[in-house]
């Protein structure tokens, strides 16, 4: 992106008339246009400039629909590390720690409003890079991605307001932190990190993550653009490693991290004993409860978009359906019925409902535990009517029905479209069965009757409940779980507080 070569990309437009039962070929474009320009080789991003990696070595992005390479990304190793942390510390100390909150708020909405410009570019390389479908990196990924930079820069003249108690006095922030972000929303779990570190004054190390760092390297070419001081924001791509090393730099005051609960656990075990400040926000296995009296169709295209959005990729995915056994077989039906309409293909077209499974790795980890779900013995079923591409690693939505909380599908997080059906009779029963689970990150519930909800919410142990809905979010509701699913809350006003000294 920030060399001159270019490699030209075409976004879709075709294949609107299509049928469920036709396969997509990859690209045919009608009207395309040119879009995003990706440099062959990608640099890390240090003290506002892009630099050779210390090692000089580069690895393969790869786009997951087509298996092709789409360009290389620097791998950063411990000694880069060390440049960008004490890049952020100069920046910190000499810079942003000086600046009031409203001219830090002022760089903040310059981005917010140079992301909603370049809105496209980022859709485009997001979905290529990552494999989700256009119309979620566009509708939904890029538009929260601003609209959480305006969120915070709102925030950052206003910090008294945000700690309780503390008068008009403006809390401190932190100092460095470190950044680490999973695949599944590369851009948007950027923005969920950056926003609110800098609006409450710290400066930040960013480590993407090793499949899906695209995005945020056109990010910094957003913040050069804003003016943002050099080290104010750094960006070191690169794997595990170049994480570790980033977790286990002595000046690093906080660590806030988005993941799986394996590493998770590793990072806690590392800060151990050292005061540095941390936040994980990990996996899930999040019920979605559905009482007999819902709206039913409604219920079924919530439960959809409840496991079937980003591939089911998404830590508070509705993974556990639990269906009041009344309705269990009617709504089964109906679910077969709009799955069947669901297209899975090219993530570039418009009309893409489930795109590209993000790596080879992760698409094997699906097909295994399939495996364990049909030997333990579930009712496993996918639209017979769906086709995938001949390449990049595809994956029909599916589910199992019948399944006993015993079930590994019950309780291991797939992070794909699997869903597990269980039913129950009695509200105690549905809490009961949610609550079943070692993490608490999420959960859903539908009825028409309010009192309902609220008497299953409050029994249910999870961090965030929706009601009538499922997956929706927005910048000023915290986010964040229980047990295994992690601690500290990102979103909102709580979103402040782990970048404050309180
Ligand atoms: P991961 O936890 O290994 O990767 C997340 C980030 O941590 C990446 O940037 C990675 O490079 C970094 N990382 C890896 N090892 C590290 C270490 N030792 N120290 C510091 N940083 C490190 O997750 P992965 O391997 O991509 O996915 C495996 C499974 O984890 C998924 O199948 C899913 O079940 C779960 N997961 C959950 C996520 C969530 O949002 N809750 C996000 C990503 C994965
Ligand atoms: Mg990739």
């Amino acid at each position: 992106m920030h060399t001159t070569q270019q490699n030209k990309i075409k976004a879709t437009e075709t294949n609107t008339a299509m049928g469920p039962n036709e396969t997509f070929e990859y690209a045919p474009s009608i009207e395309s246009t040119d879009i995003v320009k990706i440099a062959p080789k990608n640099k890390l991003f240090i003290n506002g400039k892009f630099i050779e990696p210390t090692s000089g070595k580069y690895f393969p992005t790869i786009n997951p629909a087509t298996e092709e390479k789409i360009s290389e990304i620097a791998d950063a190793n411990a000694a880069d590390v060390d440049k960008a942390v004490k890049a952020a510390r100069k920046a910190y100390t000499n810079v942003w720690s000086k600046l009031s909150g409203k001219e830090r708020g002022r760089y903040l909405f310059r981005i917010a409003r140079i992301i909603q410009e370049r809105a496209r570019e980022f859709a485009v390389l997001e979905t290529l890079d990552n494999g989700k479908p256009i119309r979620e990196s566009r509708d939904i990924d890029i538009p929260l991605v601003a609209a959480h930079f305006f969120y915070y820069a709102g925030w950052a003249d206003k910090l008294h307001y945000a700690v309780p108690g503390s008068g008009l006095k403006q809390p401190k922030p932190l100092g460095v932190v470190a950044q680490i972000i999973p695949w599944n929303f590369p851009l948007l779990m950027a923005a969920w990190k950056i926003a609110p570190a800098l609006a409450c004054g710290n400066t930040v190390v960013l480590k993407p993550a090793e499949s899906t760092s695209l995005s945020c390297l056109l990010l910094a070419e957003v913040l050069q653009e804003a003016g943002l001081p050099d080290g104010v924001v750094n960006i070191v791509t690169g794997a595990g490693e170049t994480g570790a090393a980033l977790v286990s730099h002595p000046d690093i005051n906080k660590i806030a991290f988005t993941g799986s609960t394996d590493v998770g656990r590793l990072i806690l075990k590392s800060v151990a004993n050292t005061d540095k400040k941390l936040t994980l926000e990990l996996g899930g296995k999040s019920a979605h409860i559905i009482y007999e009296d819902a709206a039913i169709d409604q219920a079924v295209e919530g439960v959809i978009n409840g496991i079937y959005f980003n591939q089911g990729h998404v830590c508070c995915a509705g993974s556990r359906l639990l269906l009041e056994e009344s309705i269990a077989d009617t709504f089964v039906d109906k679910l077969k019925l709009r799955m069947e309409k669901l297209r899975v293909g090219n993530p570039l077209d418009k009309n893409t409902d489930i795109g590209a499974i993000n790596s080879a790795e992760e698409h094997q980890k699906i097909k295994r535990l399939i495996d364990t779900g049909k030997t333990e013995g579930g009712e496993y079923y996918e639209p017979s009517s769906l086709t995938l591409p001949a390449k990049g690693y595809f994956h029909k939505p599916c589910f199992f029905n019948k399944v006993s909380s015993a079930f590994t599908l019950s309780r291991v997080e797939v992070f794909g479209p699997v869903l597990a059906i269980s039913t129950f009779r009695t509200t105690q029963e549905a809490i009961m069965k949610a609550n079943d689970t070692p993490y608490g990150l999420a959960a859903g519930v539908w009825s028409e009757k309010g009192s309902k909800i609220h008497k299953t919410a409050q029994g249910l142990k999870a961090g965030v409940i929706w009601a009538n809905t499922f997956n929706k979010f927005d910048p000023t509701s915290p986010f964040g779980g229980y047990f295994e699913s992690g601690f500290g809350r990102e979103g909102g006003r709580h979103g402040l507080l782990p970048y404050l000294e309180v």
